[in-house]
Parts: C-alpha cells; sequence; structure tokens
C-alpha cells in the first residue's frame, strides 16, 4: 500500500485545498442571491462521502456503562477556574497606572523575534480560536455528546470544561499578539472568521473511537508545538513570551492525559475495535485542525504556514512520528493479544508505520528548507 505522507509538516504533499469564496456572487437579488451566499460561505473541502455514525449501536453501551470511571478518573484532570491560570495574568493590566509602561516593554521585547516565528504563533492562535468546531465535534460524537447544553453526564462535564480551559489558550495568544504591534489583526481575525466557518471533517464519522485516538494525539502535536515555541521565545530573549507558551504547552499535557488514559481503557474492554480504530485514524493521516485556513487570499496558506513551522523546528515530521511512537507506546499496542484477523492487520500496521515514516523525515526537512520565503498577510 502507498504510504502516505503526514500533511501536517509536509505542506507539498498536503491534499487539501483551501475553502474558495467568491464574493462577486453576492451582488445578485432575491433567491438567487441567498443560494449563492450559501456557495460563498460553504467549505470547499475534498467532497469525498462523509461517513456518519459507524459505531455499532450496541457499544453505546460501553460509553454510557464509564460515567462513573470518567467521574473518577478523567474529570480529575481538569482544573477549577479559582486554580487556573488566566490570560490576565501574563498581560499588562489595563486598569494599572503603568499599563503604557508594561506595554512598551512587551514591544520592546518582542521587537528581537523574528517574522517566521511570528507566522507560527499566529497559526498556533488561529488554531486554538476555532475551538466552536471542537466543541461541536465532541457534541455530535456518539456516547460522549452533551445532548442538552448543560447535561450531567460525566462526558458532557468533560467536553465543557475541557473547552473551557481551551478557551483560554486563544484569548491569550490572540492578546498577546495584539500588544506585541507585530501583526495585521484585522488579517488575522478575517482567518479566524474563515476557519471557522469552513469547519473541519477529520472522518471520526461520530465515533467516539476515532475521535479519541484523534484528540489523543492532537493534544500531544499542540503540547509539543507550544513547548517548541516556549524554547524558541526564550532563546529569543523574551522569557514572557516563553512562559505564556509555556503555561499553554502544561495544559495540552493535561489535556493528552485524560485521553490518553480513556484510549487506555478502551483498548482494555474492547482492544479489538480500539485497536482498528487507531490504524483507521492513521491511514486517514491525523490533519492539523486548521488546515483549512484562509485569510480571503492565499490558497494554500495552510501549507506555506506548516513549511514554516517544520523549518522552525517547531512542529515537524519527525515530531508527528515521535507523536505516533509514544502512542503505541503508551497503549502497549506491540502486546496486544487475542485479537481477530483484522485487528492484527491493524496492529502490524500501527506498529510498523513509524519504521515508514522515520524514513521520510529527512526528505521533508530538505523540502521546507528549500522552499521559498513567502510573506504572509498576517505579518
Ligand atoms: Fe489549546
Ligand atoms: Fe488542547
Amino acid at each position: 500500500m502507498a504510504l502516505k505522507l503526514p500533511s501536517v509538516a509536509l505542506p507539498a504533499m498536503a491534499s487539501f485545498g483551501s475553502p474558495k469564496f467568491s464574493m462577486a456572487s453576492i451582488v445578485h437579488p432575491g433567491l438567487k442571491k441567498v443560494e449563492n451566499l450559501k456557495t460563498t460561505l460553504m467549505p470547499h473541502q475534498d467532497q469525498q462521502v462523509q461517513v456518519k455514525h459507524s459505531m455499532p449501536p450496541q457499544k453505546m453501551e460501553i460509553f454510557k456503562s464509564l460515567d462513573k470511571w470518567v467521574a473518577d478518573n478523567i474529570l480529575i484532570h481538569l482544573k477549577s477556574p479559582e486554580k487556573s491560570w488566566q490570560p490576565q495574568d501574563f498581560l499588562p493590566d489595563s486598569k494599572s497606572d503603568g499599563f503604557f509602561e508594561q506595554v512598551k516593554e512587551l514591544q520592546e521585547r518582542a521587537k528581537g523575534i523574528p517574522d517566521d516565528y511570528f507566522v507560527v504563533l499566529v497559526g498556533d492562535m488561529i488554531t486554538e480560536e476555532a475551538l466552536p468546531t471542537y466543541q461541536t465535534i465532541l457534541n455530535i460524537t456518539d456516547g460522549i455528546k452533551d445532548e442538552t447544553g448543560a447535561s450531567l453526564s460525566s462526558w458532557a462535564i468533560w467536553n465543557r470544561a475541557w473547552t473551557a480551559e481551551e478557551n483560554r489558550h486563544g484569548d491569550l495568544l490572540n492578546k498577546y499578539l495584539y500588544l506585541s504591534g507585530r501583526v495585521d489583526m484585522r488579517q488575522i481575525e478575517k482567518t479566524i472568521q474563515y476557519l471557522i466557518g469552513a469547519g473541519m471533517d477529520w472522518k471520526m464519522e461520530n465515533n467516539p473511537y476515532l475521535t479519541f485516538i484523534y484528540t489523543s494525539f492532537q493534544e500531544r502535536a499542540t503540547f509539543i508545538s507550544h513547548k517548541n515555541t516556549a524554547k524558541l521565545a526564550g532563546e529569543y530573549g523574551d522569557t514572557e513570551l516563553a512562559k505564556v507558551c509555556g503555561f499553554i504547552a502544561a495544559d495540552e499535557k493535561r489535556h493528552e492525559a485524560a485521553y490518553t488514559k480513556i484510549i487506555e481503557k478502551l483498548f482494555k474492554i474492547d482492544p479489538d475495535e480500539t485497536v482498528q480504530a487507531f490504524a483507521s485514524m492513521m491511514r486517514k493521516r491525523i490533519t492539523m485542525p486548521a488546515h483549512l485556513m484562509y485569510d480571503g487570499r492565499d490558497e494554500n496558506l495552510f501549507d506555506h504556514f506548516s513549511t514554516v513551522a517544520q523549518r522552525l523546528g517547531v512542529y515537524t515530521t519527525k515530531d508527528y512520528t515521535d507523536v505516533l511512537e509514544f502512542l503505541v507506546d503508551r497503549w502497549k499496542v506491540k502486546e496486544l493479544t487475542g485479537l481477530s484477523g483484522d485487528g492484527r492487520k491493524a496492529q502490524d500496521y500501527v506498529c510498523e508505520l513509524p519504521l515508514r515514516l522515520r524514513k521520510l523525515e529527512e526528505k521533508a526537512h530538505l523540502i521546507a528548507k528549500q522552499a521559498p520565503t513567502i510573506s504572509f498577510s498576517w505579518i
């Protein structure tokens, strides 16, 4: 079978289109106008058949029966608002007399940071800001959705509290970038509006097995990415920004712990389905949440952003493989026994995949290094 490269860090190989929008089409009056507006707002994705509700209905019981286990083992990874950091802890205080002085200092520190770094930080912030889409995904997932908006199930409590914690990430980065004086906020805000409007289809099929494989992978990937922006900010001499990225990374790490624990539990209860879900997501490739980002200008914005992230070493093809290898070890996939034929095939696939991906790392690095410098509307 042909090996697909992870598009996350391999812009040239990415197969996703950007949303395409035509403002000219909405000027006509009447019904045509409504129809055209819909087309205008619709994301341009590869219009494959969308698979829905692929989990066999009898497996719903598994998730219902885990409610107490989630309360005891998963909710403990969350922090209450009283014990959480808030964006304001890292930002100039607009009600203090020294506000303008603090903003000036922030801008002085930001002056020593290269543009490429800001491209990556903006891309990370835009990804965080598309949070409404991620909460939507959790709430269309069978067995774990919040059915009322204030459901008392442990799964729903997790979904809401996780979202509430994540919401601080976009807020903090957004405000920091605004104050830095280094970026075009209007272009960034437009990109966020486009991205949330575009939605995302990660092919998780309303299936909690697939969803939690994805979230496990994604939380670890964002942990690595924020940890690396923290490290770089330190190297550029901005220890305050390093702190900002470091605290966000620590949140992602807690979330990773929770999601990987859920999959660990599913491996115990239902190893066959779980290993097949793991293989299925890896075959589809785990794409970064914001792969449909668009700023109204650059049709390949996500690819260009990924190239810079690879070049800077913030999130690379090597990181992608590292995450995969980590998860294979974390869930002891190699040691699984008693699987069905399809289960064994899935097990072999995920266990051998890291080795195959390693061979592509050097090439991906070279592609990114040799890619021409692109100008971003954000900077
Ligand atoms: Fe986050
Ligand atoms: Fe996260």
